[in-house]
């Protein structure tokens, strides 16, 4: 698979978002483990998953703990793959999701992921979403000391506009913000703004929910039909043209679709290969319902 660069390290141009295999109709462990699996077989090394990826109270880190496991059980290079976890956001156990940014928290949060992951220093950290109760400086704080103390080898932000971007670029030292985690699908794109400041910056910009979430594929067909019909003049699925229609925005876009089962990491990873015209995207970037080619 193409190479992209997350700070020091190079990761296959499109990973794999863990969400799906841990909150709410999340399936058994052995398909997750089998779409781990796949994922990283079809040539993806970036795993992105977060504490609160769970059901919440006890099962707090399930989504940690999942992918320490298929790691464990996986036969590849586990060294060429890095895990990408977060911290600062919490489920409280009755479906909702909150956030907490204070540091003392921050700093229990990072060491639980690292006892879960089993590592000694977390590939890359990022901070989950900002808490408005704590100003900003704080948590990036955290993510400093984290860094200077050995405990995480690489920090990023999440959900962050550009102001906060710049805030934690200056507080963190030059190089070491090296990703920013925020949505960005056909159907929400109003984070183009940061997609592109993180260009001009060298930050890697990694998309989430790309696909408008868990269970809106629907919704992509219905409400953005322009991906589809782009998908069947090239034989493939919308969602490849979806993620390739990111890749092409910049050298430093590097996409985390979520999946739980095989089939659908496998026909991500396959999107790398996929070469758009510059009509078509256009025509994507325009995404007109009445779009006819
Ligand atoms: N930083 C944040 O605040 C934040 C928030 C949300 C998500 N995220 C991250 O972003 C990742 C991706 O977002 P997401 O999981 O919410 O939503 P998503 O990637 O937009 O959609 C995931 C769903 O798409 C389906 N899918 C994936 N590839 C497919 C394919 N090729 N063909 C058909 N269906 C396909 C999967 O179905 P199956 O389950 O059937 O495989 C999965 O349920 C998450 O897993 C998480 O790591 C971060």
């Amino acid at each position: 698979m193409e190479l992209r660069r997350i700070g020091s390290r190079e990761v296959g141009a499109i990973g794999l978002g863990e969400m799906p295999m841990s909150i709410e109709g999340r399936p058994d462990e052995a398909r997750s483990i089998a779409t781990i699996h796949a994922a990283l077989d079809a040539g993806m090394t970036l795993i992105d998953t977060a504490d609160a990826y769970s059901l919440g109270g006890a099962d707090t880190g399930h989504g940690e703990v999942l992918v320490a496991k298929a790691l464990a059980s996986w036969s590849g290079d586990r060294g060429s793959i890095l895990v990408a976890t977060k911290g600062g956001h919490l489920r409280p156990g009755d479906g909702s999701w909150t956030v907490n940014g204070d540091p003392a928290y921050l700093r229990s949060a990072a060491e639980a992921s690292l006892r879960r992951l089993g590592v000694e220093a977390i590939g890359l950290y990022q901070y989950h979403r900002p808490d408005p109760k704590v100003p900003y400086e704080e948590p990036i704080g955290v993510l400093k000391e984290l860094l200077d103390a050995g405990k995480v080898r690489m920090v990023g932000i999440s959900n962050a506009n550009i102001h906060q971007i710049d805030l934690a670029r200056s507080l963190l030292g030059e190089g070491n913000l090296v990703s920013v985690q925020n949505q960005f699908s056909p159907a929400f794109r109003s984070s183009e703004a940061e997609l592109r400041h993180c260009g001009a910056l060298g930050i890697a910009f990694l998309p989430w929910s790309p696909f408008g979430g868990i269970g809106n594929a629907e919704v992509l067909r219905r409400e953005h039909p322009v991906f589809e019909r782009v998908a069947t003049d090239h034989g493939t699925s919308a969602h490849q043209v979806v993620l390739a229609w990111m890749l092409a925005k910049g050298d430093h876009v590097i996409p985390i679709p979520g999946a739980s089962r095989p089939s659908s990491a496998i026909d991500c990873a396959q999107a790398v290969g996929l070469e758009l015209t510059d009509k078509e995207l256009q025509r994507l970037d325009q995404d007109e319902q009445n779009d006819q080619g």
